[in-house]
């Protein structure tokens, strides 16, 4: 079956690509790098040891996926292809809105005209807001503080509609917590540009001393230790969710949407012990103010996704913190 991942040389789409290709799906790759590496291909090869078709381009120009979709036989999409930097969407909504909205649409468009009408759509915790209770049902209020996650709510209605125009539409729509970790290969991983936004790749930059200190944004939180807490997810075990997605719109069950986390929530002193711990590394750091827009915890409630997926995440967070410092000493050995 031929699966076609938007978005797929990024950091959540090249692990799910890797999964996809596991399980024997064949896939067709679109990226145009604005947040990513050519070499990912090379990579994700190396670790399958499979071959797939890439395209190079952007899923907002309509003749250029009217070539994609004519020249190959796409069953189902998973559209990862999206800008997701929180501060970044403060600063540039325009070039937020018109990326993520006008990718979706186009794409959406075209897979109507090529009678494709299964999609698996990534969003986010971020559409919960500021959560009532916790841990987070899928059928929480939603609510946004920035553009980013107005995007993903935006898109989330548009899907609806969509679905609701015409019942031939299977969409599974998945709400991604805090994704960490990297391939055990150490090939493949998160790797931003430039000083990070988030926790995780922050603090795998000062345990390898690119970085002096890692910034703790406030410790009076109403958590145990009052720093923030998440629910941190290994990217492998999200990008499986997205396998059990996919099995979900061949059942056609019409329109789903599924928290994909542990539960489980760690606070950012939780995550640096075990980070510590785990790979044997000392990590600066020093409180700080809060940063606007946070909020003291998050963590999914997971059940739908176990009785409707049969999905359930199976890697703990010393594995997390073991598979990013791996991926981050791999990259660094490469540049040397
Ligand atoms: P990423 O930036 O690593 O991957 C996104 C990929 O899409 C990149 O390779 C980028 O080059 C590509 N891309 C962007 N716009 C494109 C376009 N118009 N046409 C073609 N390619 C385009 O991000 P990620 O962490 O892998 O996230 C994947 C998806 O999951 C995004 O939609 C993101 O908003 C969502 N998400 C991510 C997180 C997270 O913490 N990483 C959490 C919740 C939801
Ligand atoms: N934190 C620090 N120092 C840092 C970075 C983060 O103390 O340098 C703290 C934050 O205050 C928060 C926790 O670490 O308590 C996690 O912060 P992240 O920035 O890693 O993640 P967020 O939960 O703020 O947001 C992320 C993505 C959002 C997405 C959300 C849910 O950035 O886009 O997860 O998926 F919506």
């Amino acid at each position: 079956m031929n699966v076609l991942v938007t978005g797929g040389a990024g950091y959540i789409g090249s692990h799910t690509i890797v999964e996809l290709l596991n399980y024997g799906y064949e896939v067709v790759m679109v990226d145009n790098f604005s947040n990513s590496k050519r070499e990912v291909i090379d990579h994700i090869k190396e670790i399958t040891n499979r071959e797939f078709t890439f395209y190079e381009g952007d899923v907002s120009d309509e003749a250029f996926m009217e070539k994609v979709f004519t020249e190959n036989k796409i069953e189902c999409v998973i559209h990862f292809a999206g800008y997701k930097a929180v501060g970044e969407s403060v600063e540039k909504p325009i070039l937020y809105y018109r990326n993520n909205l006008n990718s979706t649409l186009v794409l959406c468009d075209v897979m109507k005209n090529h009678n494709c009408k299964k999609l698996v759509f990534s969003s986010s915790a971020t559409v919960y807001g500021k959560p009532k209770e916790l841990p987070i049902k899928e059928d929480f209020p939603l609510s946004t503080t920035n553009p980013y996650g107005t995007t993903k709510l935006m898109i989330e209605k548009i899907l609806e509609d969509i679905y609701h125009s015409d019942h031939e539409w299977d969409i599974v729509i998945l709400r991604y917590f805090n994704p960490i970790g990297a391939h055990e290969s150490g090939l493949i991983g998160e790797d931003p540009n430039g000083i990070p936004n988030n926790l995780m790749p922050y603090i795998v930059k000062v345990a390898t001393h690119e970085l002096e200190c890692l910034n703790v944004f406030g410790n009076d939180y109403d958590t145990p230790d009052g720093t923030g807490v998440r629910d941190y997810i290994h990217v492998v075990d999200l990008a499986k969710g997205h396998i059990k997605a996919c099995e979900k719109l061949f059942q056609h069950k019409g329109l789903g949407i599924y928290n994909l986390g542990t539960g489980i929530g760690y606070s950012v002193l939780d995550l640096i012990h075990a980070f510590e711990k785990v790979n044997q590394v000392t990590v600066n750091y020093k409180i700080v103010e809060r940063r606007p827009g946070d909020i003291d915890a998050c963590y999914a409630d997971p059940t739908s996704a176990l009785e409707e997926l049969g999905w359930k995440a199976e890697k703990n967070i010393d594995d997390m913190c073991r598979d990013a410092y791996h991926f981050a000493i791999e990259q660094n050995n490469m540049l040397r």
